[in-house]
């Protein structure tokens, strides 16, 4: 069953922007749907990224990620960080403006990561809270992620699909699944990721990440340094089907290829834009279901790697 698609337009198939490939996309004008651009990057900065940031967004749609709300921490919300993020969106007529759910430091001090919040009550509310602030200061609705995890809290009470949908429902906020952390998690904390993607309200996706990861054996990693693997690709297609399309974004932030070769790859998408298709994740990787309680946290690459120029 598709679900009614609430306000925001299918950009259709973007590429996130890296400045690796800013010479490549201003001498060939690549025929790319849209770009998502690491908010960080550009929010302060005046200089060369700023000036062909500005370029490429009289060309193609933008949108805005972001790494640094912290919308999880119990430290106050940052409002210059805001209301700088609200003028890079009016620079770049951003379609919108995500982040993750997560937070990134407290007490004043920045970890550079992307760490997971309890899945309970408390959590929840306080989030909900801190939402409704940063929508009114964007004055637009905030569009959260569904992060990539490697510890789970002994004091959550649902799962994240229930968190995720309860915190929307509540503030009218929009998602952003990214299938691959969908994937990724489900590996770390075992649990089923087609369950997690028929659970989230469909309705309230804007938009979906699509990348790569590595597999450590026992757990995987965020990494976003490759191909995106097919079972992936498989939740992808049941995200397809229960939205009716969405807008597609491809994360590529280490070991990145020459352009054409991203481009490529998140083309693939349209093989999967099929109602017909059945879902039938098989686990290519053959990871073994882990328990990662005892082990050292890796670093994920890119979910915290806001190139900053
Ligand atoms: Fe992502």
């Amino acid at each position: 069953m598709v679900a009614p698609r609430l306000g925001h337009d299918n950009l259709g198939l973007g590429v996130g922007l890296r400045s690796t490939h800013y010479p490549y996309i201003l001498e060939n004008e690549p025929n790319v749907d849209w770009f998502e651009i690491i908010s960080e990057n550009y929010m302060d900065s005046q200089g060369r990224p700023r000036y062909v940031l500005e370029q490429i967004a009289e060309r193609y749609p933008i949108v805005m990620h972001g790494v640094s709300m912290s919308i999880g921490s119990s430290d106050p919300l940052d409002f210059d960080y805001l209301n700088k993020l609200k003028a890079l969106a009016k620079v770049v007529d951003a379609r919108w403006v995500s982040d993750h759910l997560c937070w990134t430091g407290v007490a004043g001090r920045n970890t550079h990561d992307l760490l997971p919040v309890p899945l309970d009550e408390q959590t929840l509310w306080h989030v909900i809270e801190r939402i409704h602030v940063v929508q009114d200061v964007l004055e637009r609705p905030l569009i959260l992620e569904n992060p990539s995890t490697y510890i789970t809290f002994a004091q959550s009470t649902m799962p994240e699909w229930e968190f995720l949908t309860r915190m929307a429902e509540a503030t009218d906020c929009g998602l952003l699944l990214d299938v691959n952390n969908v994937y990724v998690s489900s590996v770390n904390h075992d649990f089923d990721p087609i369950e997690y993607v028929e659970s989230v309200p469909h309705e309230r996706i804007v938009q979906c990440h699509l990348a790569g990861h590595t597999n450590m054996g026992t757990y995987c990693i965020d990494t976003h340094d490759g191909k995106v693997i097919d079972p992936v690709w498989e939740l992808y297609r049941l995200t397809h089907q229960r939205t009716g399309g969405i807008s597609t974004l491809l994360e590529w932030d280490a070991d990145i290829p020459p352009f054409p070769e991203v481009h490529a790859e998140v083309l693939k998408a349209k093989q999967h834009m099929s109602d017909q298709l059945p879902i039938n994740i098989v686990d290519t990787e053959a990871a073994s279901k882990p328990d990662v309680s005892n082990t050292a946290i890796p670093q994920p690459v890119v979910s915290v790697g806001a190139e900053v120029e």
